[in-house]
């Protein structure tokens, strides 16, 4: 009975263990694991958990834990070629009307390139995945979360950030209207929901009530300041509301 009760308790333990690393495991953990040439995976199956986990030594390793006949066995492989260290190159990005070159790393996002390598802060990041919108930019026309972009994805591509279409002397009309009909508390969203506001009006420049609110719904304002960030746009659109 105390073995078994040992089993059980192992098992719990096992299966904590793959929980907490998918728990842990973000965006930038997979950029980086790709980067290094790891996988990533986890299984479930009939008492079976297989986890691969990142690597340092460009070595695969993965660990097998199974449970057969009540006996835990865990099993431990090294097998592979080493992977390419994390490479980079110089690419020219086209940000806001001006060509720079500069040196990226294969596994930066575009939003760290913008925000640590340009000091272009406007895009924020929010949740760093692809959920909140805070990262928006308008990339060839179309908002994007800048976050899931990689800057060497980013080369030879029109890229608009906030600071490029108005400042604080020179109010872009969106600006204006976010002001006027006070769609910030926190201002986080702000940047993120007026270039994707600007890339709408820029494709469809008299939108319906319900193109805006679909236009803008990959953006999230956890203020809640969605009835007056609509009303901006309707602004802008010469929409009544
Ligand atoms: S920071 Fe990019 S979508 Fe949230
Ligand atoms: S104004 Fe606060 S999150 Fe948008």
């Amino acid at each position: 009975m105390e073995e078994i009760n040992h089993i059980k308790k192992e098992k719990h333990n096992l299966t904590e263990n793959v929980t907490d690393k998918k728990a842990k495991m973000n965006r930038r953990d997979f950029l980086m694991g790709a980067g290094a040439g790891a996988v990533v995976a986890a299984v479930a199956v009939a008492g079976v958990a297989e986890l691969t986990l990142p690597n340092t030594g460009g070595v695969s390793t993965k660990t097998v834990t199974s449970t057969v006949n009540n006996t835990v066995t865990t099993t431990v492989t090294g097998t592979g070629t080493p992977s390419a260290p994390t490479l980079g190159k110089v690419v020219t990005l086209n940000i806001n009307g001006t060509a720079q070159p500069i040196y990226v790393q294969n596994n930066w996002t575009l939003l760290r390139v913008l925000r640590d390598k340009l000091q272009l802060y406007a895009a924020k990041e929010g949740c760093d995945r692809g959920e909140c919108g805070a990262c928006s930019v308008i990339m060839d026309g179309m908002a994007v979360y800048s976050c899931q972009i990689l800057a060497v994805e980013a080369e030879g591509r029109s890229i608009t950030t906030l600071e490029g279409i108005g400042n604080s002397s020179n109010l872009h009309p969106l600006q204006a209207a976010w002001i006027k009909h006070q769609a910030t508390e926190c201002g986080g969203c702000a940047p993120g929901m007026i270039m994707t506001a600007k890339a709408l009006l820029d494709s469809n420049p008299h939108p319906t009530l319900q193109q805006i609110r679909e236009g803008l719904s990959g953006n999230h304002c956890v203020c809640g300041q969605y009835i007056s960030i609509q009303d901006a746009v309707a602004d802008v659109a010469g929409v009544s509301v």
